[in-house]
């Protein structure tokens, strides 16, 4: 048992995880710039606060975490507005590389000032990384960026014995994709047939950090799509 950071633990795969680490028998801090977690868990702390804001990142993390550090870190908050050449704006620019990309590096340097030997961090990265998805002119390359700094910061903090995974959904079941009523369409055309389920793709975030199954996995990036995308 340990203490996990979680970010964007109010909805979707951020919120499957949280639960996820809950059921272990895991303490969570729960980060979101929603206060509402949608979880009521003794055993879960709710931290306010957004990702683009490093200094109210740092003091928020250290005034939750306990003497006892922390254990996981998943980096699940992110924004996927759909973007091209033509409909782009400098804010949305903003908006996706720093909530995606610094926003994530914000809560990694807060947390790994905590972290003990042995731990692990989760970035969610996407296909969108790897493929080419019409409308995700910025979108996918803040991901890439999430594939490339999960490697870079996996040869900088093996020394210290913290792990740097990633893991690169496909079509998931979370509430932002049902939304779009596409949901049954995408899972049409993946070859295993469905979306993957927010609980699955958690499940994965437990193999990379507190399972001890993937010690001497480091600064990979898995992906998680039913055999839509290859690589
Ligand atoms: N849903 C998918 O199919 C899919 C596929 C590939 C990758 N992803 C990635 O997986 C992650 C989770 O996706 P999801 O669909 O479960 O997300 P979601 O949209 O359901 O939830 C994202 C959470 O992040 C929080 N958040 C957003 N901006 C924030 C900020 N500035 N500070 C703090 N919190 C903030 C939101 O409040 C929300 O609770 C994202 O990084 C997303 O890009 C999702």
């Amino acid at each position: 048992m340990g203490t996990a950071l979680v970010t964007g633990a109010a909805s979707g795969m951020g919120q499957a995880t949280a639960a996820m680490f809950l059921d272990r028998g895991w303490r969570v801090l729960g980060l979101d710039i929603t206060a509402n977690l949608g979880i009521d868990h003794p055993a879960l702390t709710a931290l306010t606060v957004d990702i683009r804001d490093g200094e109210a990142v740092s003091a928020v993390v250290g005034a939750a975490v306990a003497s006892t550090g922390i254990d996981a870190v998943a980096n699940i908050a992110g924004v996927y507005p759909p973007t091209t050449l033509q409909t782009f704006t400098d804010e949305h620019f903003r908006t996706i590389f720093d909530v995606n990309v610094l926003g994530l590096l914000h809560v990694t340097r807060a947390a790994v000032a905590h972290m003990n030997p042995g731990s692990a961090i989760v970035n969610f990265a996407s296909v969108d990384a790897f493929t080419v998805s019409p409308g995700q002119l910025l979108y996918g390359a803040s991901k890439a960026a999430v594939v490339m700094l999960t490697k870079e910061l996996a040869l900088e903090l093996a020394p210290r014995g913290i792990r740097v995974n990633g893991i690169a959904p496909g079509w998931v079941d979370t509430p932002g994709n049902a939304a779009t009523g596409r949901m049954a369409e995408a899972a049409a055309s993946i070859p295993l047939g469905r979306v993957a389920a927010p609980a699955e793709v958690a499940e994965w975030v437990w193999i990379l950090t507190g399972s001890g199954m993937a010690g001497f996995v480091d600064g990979e990036t898995i992906v998680m799509s039913g055999a839509d995308v290859m690589r």
